[in-house]
């Protein structure tokens, strides 16, 4: 049985990614645009409680995700503010910050998932630095100066499947089937 999952997002290519991992296990993942409210608070999980808590009731399955990059050497910056950080500053702006500066840094993601009035939070990281340049086409955001831990290629230059495999954002949705192939058993 095919089910659906309403994904509010405003970023099309996280839909893509979340479609890629769950599609293949029966899940129907379906997009609904428009910008949810963003509060100004400290974590990812809040951040996403607080946009499932905005969305409308109907849906059987719903989910949100927060994410950001979090720069060891700036103290986590820009951490739940990356994606005002990307649109003011951008990629060669981040690149300026972190010269003569130790570039480990990280992806975090975290999922806000409904299912029948219960709420459940996924979250997943990755390890990696900052690229010296902007490198690479796929993918979004800074994907282009993104190294995962082990990597030469930027998160940009690997193929979909490739960034799933290790992303913060696969990590966390792999979590949300474990727990969902439990919850709908066929
Ligand atoms: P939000 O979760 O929609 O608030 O935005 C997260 C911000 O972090 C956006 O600027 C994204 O571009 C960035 N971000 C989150 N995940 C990724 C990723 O997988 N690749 C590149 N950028 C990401």
């Amino acid at each position: 049985m095919v089910r659906t999952v309403a994904f509010y997002t405003s970023n099309p290519g996280k839909v893509e990614e979340v479609r890629t991992l769950l599609s293949p296990l029966g899940y129907r993942v379906v997009w609904r645009k428009g910008a949810l409210l963003e509060p100004q608070v400290d974590t990812l999980e809040e951040v996403a409680v607080c946009k499932l808590a905005d969305i409308p009731g109907k849906a059987t399955f719903a989910m949100v995700e927060d994410s950001g990059i979090f720069i060891d050497s700036l103290g986590g910056f820009p951490g739940v503010y990356s994606a005002y950080v990307l649109r003011t500053v951008g990629l060669d702006g981040i690149l300026r910050l972190v010269k003569g500066k130790p570039r480990d840094a990280e992806f975090r993601a975290v999922v806000a998932f409904r299912h029948e009035g219960k709420v459940k939070l996924f979250s997943g990281r990755v390890r990696g630095a900052l690229s010296r340049s902007v490198r690479g086409t796929h993918g979004f955001g800074y994907d282009p100066i993104f190294l995962p831990h082990g990597s030469q290629r930027t998160t940009a230059e690997m193929e979909p499947e490739e960034k799933n495999a290790v992303s913060h954002r696969g990590k966390a949705v792999r979590q949300l089937a474990a727990w969902l192939r439990k919850q709908t058993p066929d």
